[in-house]
């Protein structure tokens, strides 16, 4: 059975069952999709990303990446050059964990069926914590930001990479073009799931905008919020202090 989105991307009541049966449901073509649909652009705004983590300044580090899926943004990490610490790579879709196999550097990247609402770590655990659009899949994006501020370690960094509407009339009216027309019907057909790639647009307009996301970083507790926009503001990477 394949449950119907919600009602509203941001709908708290049955967001997390839909998220999470979704993503089980699209693993196995996630990564094609991914990379395809995004002609590739990912793998540099994940590179931007993990480099705002400043993993450096904590070295060798304990590191998280939250809903991590099939472990790219782990990855990127972990082969780093000079990256001595260790990954924990946590996702509530266990299918999509198993997917990353591999991916990493042996035994730097080790992944855990989570819940990024409900971390099972202790406070504290990490010296950084990174998000690959992930934050707008959360029932309870407030929440989420509160239980990532309390698995870090005070000074360490929280960064978030996630889609964003372009700031530029020109750009948007592209964007919406593929957004909302090209990309649910190549999604539909690859992944064979019938609202994933529906979903994905209708929760990116449903999401605060980069500003808008500073300040909820902010109002969690997190210090020296700021974000950049990339390729002309369709993603945008944030970052915070805890
Ligand atoms: C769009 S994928 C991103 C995966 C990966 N971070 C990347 O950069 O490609 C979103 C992932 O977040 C996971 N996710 C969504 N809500 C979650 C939650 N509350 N707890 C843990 N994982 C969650 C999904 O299972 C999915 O694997």
């Amino acid at each position: 059975m394949t449950l119907a989105p919600p009602a509203s991307p941001a709908a708290h009541t049955d967001k997390r069952r839909y998220v999470r049966e979704m993503f089980s449901a699209i693993a196995p073509r996630y990564d094609l999709l991914n990379h395809l649909l995004s002609l590739n652009i990912d793998r540099t705004w994940r590179r931007k990303a993990v480099a705002r983590l400043e993993c450096e300044a904590h070295a060798p580090g304990l590191f998280l990446d939250a809903c991590a899926g099939t472990l790219d943004l782990a990855a990127e990490l972990a082969n780093r050059p000079g990256f001595l610490g260790r990954v924990i790579a946590a996702d509530f879709a266990p299918a999509m964990l198993r997917l990353g196999a591999g991916k990493g550097v042996d035994g730097v990247i080790r992944p855990a069926a989570a819940d990024t609402q409900e971390l099972p770590f202790r406070d504290g655990a990490f010296d950084g914590a990174m998000v690959g659009f992930g934050v707008r899949n959360l029932e309870d994006l407030d929440a989420g930001l509160r239980e990532l501020r309390r698995v870090l370690k005070t000074g360490s960094r929280l960064v978030i990479l996630e889609f964003a509407t372009p700031p530029s009339f020109f750009l948007r009216v592209l964007y919406h073009l593929y957004f909302r027309g090209i990309l649910p019907l190549v999604g539909r057909i690859i992944s064979r799931h019938p609202t994933a790639y529906a979903y994905l647009p209708a929760s990116v307009a449903a999401f605060p905008p980069p500003r808008a996301l500073a300040g909820r970083m902010e109002g969690a507790g997190f210090r020296d919020c700021d974000f950049r926009l990339l390729t002309g503001g369709i993603a945008a990477i944030h970052w915070g202090t805890r």
